[in-house]
């Protein structure tokens, strides 16, 4: 097993069209540079050398924390050769071998890595090559084979005659090497060919010449060696991520009703029986647990949800606790911070942010709560609102156990409602409430008895009396 992987990623990626380095672009949710590294430690290496160039820090302070990682700079981009050949530092201290992927091509799969380097150390080869057949192989360097099916090189598109172009074996640009053969064969390279670049894959060629055995193993999956260069090959290659999430999903036990229209990214954990409905997006590492419904258009990001939680249509939740049975939506907004408990329901049109909802209380209609400590078993009215903004500082509202609030009240925090009260409809509540009270503000009532006869009366006057 090779303990050592070198990754090649620094190719700027004109084609993005991007002020952001290709590697770090997000695929579901992820920057592609972290797939091929993925796939490899979840083969069993080790230690890994990221080839980079373009934006060599954005890549860096992505991986700082990650030991097994060294960054080597590639400060101009003279081909694949010469990129391997920067990283000697860390060649010298690989014994064995080396596999050698792309940093833009994120599909490949740990599988087809495992069976790569099976092939390799079966036959004790030099170096072996992952490749594919394509019906159009327009692009790829081809792999030249003798008659008996012998690798003999492999030779670059700009390069090669009309009868090499016809080869449909293409080179994925993923190897298996051996570490002291690489080392040696890197410095040979030269970059006399139609792109004056020092090409990687003249190391097949120097091999065979060594009297080395080359291999190759064929992809099953062509899509798996796709290289991503611009956004239209990356959308593509994010639809066969998101298959592949949904897929693993759907076989552990979760129902997606129309896999096609639902966006779940990487790292995201999903109980069994767990429902989800169309349009739904879900991501930064969510956790669901088992007999939810997520019913469509709802969007869940950084959230962890219990056992049967219910998101009606349309709500959006960011970093948000949702313990079991609990109820949220239609179009409910649970921002950071939000915390509800068992047996809550958050109704249509409720914002909630910085708030802990206790056992069984609810908002079911059109309020915001924020900064706000709500007890068990209280029941918040229509149109509730916490002011807990001064215009310069946040506070708190704190409603006890076993509150009622009416209709349309606003709490101006920092306040406190005590155990037990009631606020009536309407209230303005500006001071703590003590336990068990009832608290009313309002405009005592007029009725003018007759007004709007006389006003139709006389429509030629002001209506304002
Ligand atoms: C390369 C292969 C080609 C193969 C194809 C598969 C060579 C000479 N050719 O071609 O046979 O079919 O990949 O996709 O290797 N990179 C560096 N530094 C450089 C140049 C490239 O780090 O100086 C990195 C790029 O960021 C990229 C990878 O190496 O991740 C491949 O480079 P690219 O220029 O895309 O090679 P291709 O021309 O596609
Ligand atoms: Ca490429």
């Amino acid at each position: 097993m090779a303990t050592a992987a070198l990754i090649l990623a620094a190719g700027k990626g004109t084609r993005m069209k991007s002020d952001l380095v290709k590697v770090m672009h997000e695929l579901e949710g992820r920057p592609m540079i972290t797939y091929p590294v993925t796939a490899a430690k979840a083969l069993g290496a080790e230690r890994f050398a990221l080839v980079v160039g373009h934006q060599a820090d954005r890549v860096r302070e992505y991986y700082a924390a990650d030991a097994t990682i060294s960054i080597v700079l590639q400060e101009e981009q003279l081909g694949t050769g010469h990129a391997v050949a920067c990283a000697g530092e860390f060649l010298a201290g690989c014994d064995g071998d080396v596999l050698i992927l792309c940093g833009d091509v994120p599909l490949i799969t740990q599988e087809t890595l495992r069976s790569l380097m099976a092939v390799h150390v079966a036959h004790g080869g030099t170096v072996t090559v992952l490749t594919a057949r394509l019906a159009d192989p327009l692009g790829y360097g081809r792999v030249i084979k003798d008659a008996t099916g012998r690798v003999l090189r492999i030779v670059e598109q700009k390069d090669a005659t009309i009868a090499e172009r016809e080869v449909t074996e293409i080179n994925s640009g993923i190897y298996c090497v051996n570490a002291a053969f690489l080392r040696d064969a890197v410095m040979k390279i030269s970059n006399d060919n139609a792109q004056k670049e020092y090409y990687l894959t003249d190391i097949i060629g120097l091999a065979t010449g060594q009297g080395h055995a080359c291999y190759t193993h064929t992809v099953g999956d062509p899509a798996e060696v796709m290289g991503i260069n611009d956004r239209v090959q990356m959308a593509a290659a994010g639809a066969v991520l998101r298959r592949r999430i949904n897929e693993s999903l759907m076989l552990s036990g979760v129902t997606i009703i129309d896999p096609a229209v639902t966006y779940i990214q990487q790292g995201t954990i999903i109980g069994r029986d767990t429902v989800i409905y169309p349009n739904s997006f879900i991501g930064n590492c969510t956790v669901i647990g088992q007999g939810c419904v997520i019913e469509s258009s709802v969007t869940i990001t950084g959230c962890r949800l219990a056992d049967r939680v219910h998101i009606k249509a349309g709500s959006v939740l960011e970093e948000a606790i949702v313990m079991s049975d609990t109820t949220v939506g239609p179009m409910a907004h649970l921002r950071p911070g939000t915390l509800l408990k068992e047996h809550v329901k958050i109704g249509n049109f409720v914002e909630t942010k910085k708030a802990v909802i206790e056992e069984r209380s609810k908002a079911s209609h059109l309020t915001y709560l924020g900064d706000c400590f709500v007890g068990k078993d209280v029941n918040i009215g229509c149109g509730t609102i916490t002011c807990n903004y001064d215009g310069k500082k946040k506070h708190a509202t704190v409603i006890e156990d076993g509150v009622f609030i009416g209709s349309d009240v606003q709490l101006v925090a920092p306040v406190t409602v005590g155990k037990n009260s009631l606020v009536a409809a309407g209230t303005t509540v500006t001071m703590d409430v003590p336990p068990d009270s009832l608290v009313i503000s309002r405009v005592p009532q007029v009725n003018k008895e007759g007004w709007t006869k006389k006003k139709q009366l006389k429509t030629e006057r002001p209506c304002v009396e």
